[in-house]
């Protein structure tokens, strides 16, 4: 991997001049060119991404893709996609790509091909599945599962929780939960409605040593347990109601889980980028193997896309070099993700961990502080929720935020008055963005409702909006377990290239650490009677907590 400081690049400094010329052109103004629409629109498959409406013009356009080009993202995706250990701090490929390739390519990491080992843990999924949807596999008391509970935390949980939700319509029977959070009010107020004979655990946990995931799992087996009360063996009833998803086959096996029913995972998978591996076994089981297998190869065709699609017209790409546009020379902190769908409302929080948890790095690729800045904010509620929550602040707030409206031609339900509705505020929304409202048209507007001179001259100035606030609007054909895959695969490969473009490891998440070995130092001052040396505010709180 190339490791060169981007803000030393031609295309950088040539960047930073242009900015001057252009940072106060009006959007407005830019589409005075008829053309502007469809030159800054990317159609492809049932894919519609228009980014006609950000502040940037040809020469924008130009000057990113020459940054790409002097980053060598070309040279950096022919790695990623080969499989070279572009996580250089962990000595580590990023190969979740290859979970989705078709049952006949060939991989290579290490000079071996796994696809074979992946074909054969899909075929154990899917095996698995089967016979759990069609009530095969029985339960201790011989009932067919009715409940599946997914035990996991950040990749191990997000992944899984954001598309079983978006992909809710095509739920067979069984009903699926979710705990993560160690605090024990989850788990037990999730078990509380549980019947422990039709209720089968998903413990995820490529590693299987967060505190998360292994305390919540040992509550809930200790309440499964506690119901099966000696009725069978417990080994007996455990193997019939848990089953694992990790890496570590022996931290399974010592928790009491059957190697049988261990799926397994690679190291060259990251947590945030699993839900393509046995991590989804949550969602195969919700939405059946078919339609598991779907979503893998609407991801496969977005691969495809960013693989072989020339930087301009490829869509990750183009969305990455807007973001950094607006990051680094517009100085945006932060990037708002509106799913005008309810089934997309744990997308944000998806994308959350995906982006700050992959970006959000401080240290460049030679081990050197950046003089720049690197990962941005990402937050998002769905639309229309969010217009009438936080758009104020979007609309006439001092930030600026640039935002992706993601909605859908059809709805699911085809309720069409419903989705015209919604459709409406999402093109109007994007509309009331860059146009805004000019002291003139508020006067007008405020002068046709009768208003007398003096009031419209106090109340003016709150109802002008500037407008010239960017979107970029995501519109596709239909929510449809192939389109989710893509689009979620598209955010992926926008997320490698801003890694390249910023000139940082991508794939480690180092940052989560420290916090992880304190809460250790910490949980033992709190189940003891003595506090370790902390600086003062933090042992006063302990000291409030423990009274
Ligand atoms: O703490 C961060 C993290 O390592 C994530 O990257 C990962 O998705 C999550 O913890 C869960 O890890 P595991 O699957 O090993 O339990």
């Amino acid at each position: 991997m190339q490791k060169v400081n981007p803000t030393q690049t031609k295309a950088w400094k040539a960047l930073q001049a242009h900015f001057e010329d252009i940072k106060d052109v009006k959007m407005k103004k830019l589409f005075e060119d008829e053309s502007r629409a469809e030159a800054f629109t990317l159609k492809w498959e049932d894919f519609y991404v228009d980014y006609s409406k950000n502040r940037i013009t040809e020469e924008t356009k130009s000057l990113l893709l020459d940054l790409a080009k002097e980053m060598n993202l070309e040279e950096a995706k022919a790695a990623y996609f080969g499989g070279a250990e572009i996580n250089e701090t962990e000595g580590r490929a990023v190969m979740h790509t290859a979970l989705r390739q078709p049952t006949d390519a060939s991989v290579e990491i290490d000079g071996e091909d796994v696809i074979p080992e992946v074909n054969e843990v899909k075929e154990k999924i899917k095996g698995f599945c089967d016979t759990v949807i069609s009530g095969t596999h029985k339960g201790y008391t011989g009932k067919a599962i009715t409940d599946v509970v997914n035990i996991g935390i950040g990749g191990s949980d997000l992944g899984p929780v954001m598309v079983a939700e978006a992909l809710a319509y095509y739920h067979n029977h069984l009903k699926v939960h979710f705990i993560s959070n160690v605090d024990g009010d989850h788990v037990h107020e999730s078990l509380k409605d549980l019947n422990p004979e039709t209720t089968l655990f998903v413990i995820v946990s490529k590693t299987f040593t967060t505190q998360e995931t292994l305390s919540n799992a040992t509550t809930a087996r200790k309440w499964f347990l506690s119901k099966v009360a000696g009725a069978v063996e417990d080994g007996e009833a455990v193997a019939k109601h848990f089953v694992a998803v990790s890496t570590n086959e022996t931290a399974v096996k010592d928790f009491g889980i059957d190697p049988n029913n261990v799926f397994t995972m690679w190291d060259w998978v990251g947590g945030r980028f699993s839900l393509w591996s046995s991590v989804g076994l949550s969602i195969a089981l919700a939405v059946g193997y078919n339609n598991f297998e779907s979503m893998l190869a609407g991801a496969h065709k977005a691969d495809e896309h960013f693989k072989n699609t020339p930087l301009d017209e490829n869509i990750s790409v183009m969305m990455a070099l807007v973001t950094v546009w607006y990051n680094n020379f517009f100085g945006a902190e932060s990037e708002a993700i509106i799913p005008y769908t309810q089934y997309l409302h744990r997308f944000p929080a998806y994308l959350q961990q995906a982006i700050m948890e992959s970006n959000g790095k401080s240290v460049d690729r030679d081990g050197n502080h950046v003089d720049y800045q690197t990962g941005q904010i990402v937050w998002g509620e769905p639309g229309t929720n969010s217009q009438h929550a936080f758009f104020q602040l979007i609309h006439q707030g001092t930030k600026i935020i640039p935002t992706h409206f993601i909605g859908y031609k059809e709805s699911l339900h085809g309720d069409k008055d419903h989705h015209n509705k919604l459709m409406a505020n999402f093109f109007a929304q994007t509309e009331a963005l860059m146009n805004g409202k000019t002291e003139a048209e508020a006067k007008a507007e405020l002068d046709a409702s009768g208003m007398d001179a003096a009031a419209i001259e106090k109340l003016v100035p709150f109802k002008v909006f500037d407008g010239n606030k960017p979107t970029t609007t995501i519109l596709i054909d239909k929510l449809t377990p192939e389109s989710l895959g893509t689009l979620i695969a598209l955010y992926e490969h926008k997320i490698f290239t801003e890694g390249i473009l910023w000139n940082i490891f991508s794939y480690d998440q180092w940052g989560v650490e420290l916090g992880k070995q304190l809460a250790k130092n910490v949980l033992s001052d709190l189940n003891s009677d003595s506090i370790a040396s902390h600086d003062a505010s933090t042992t006063a709180l302990i000291q409030a907590f423990k009274k």
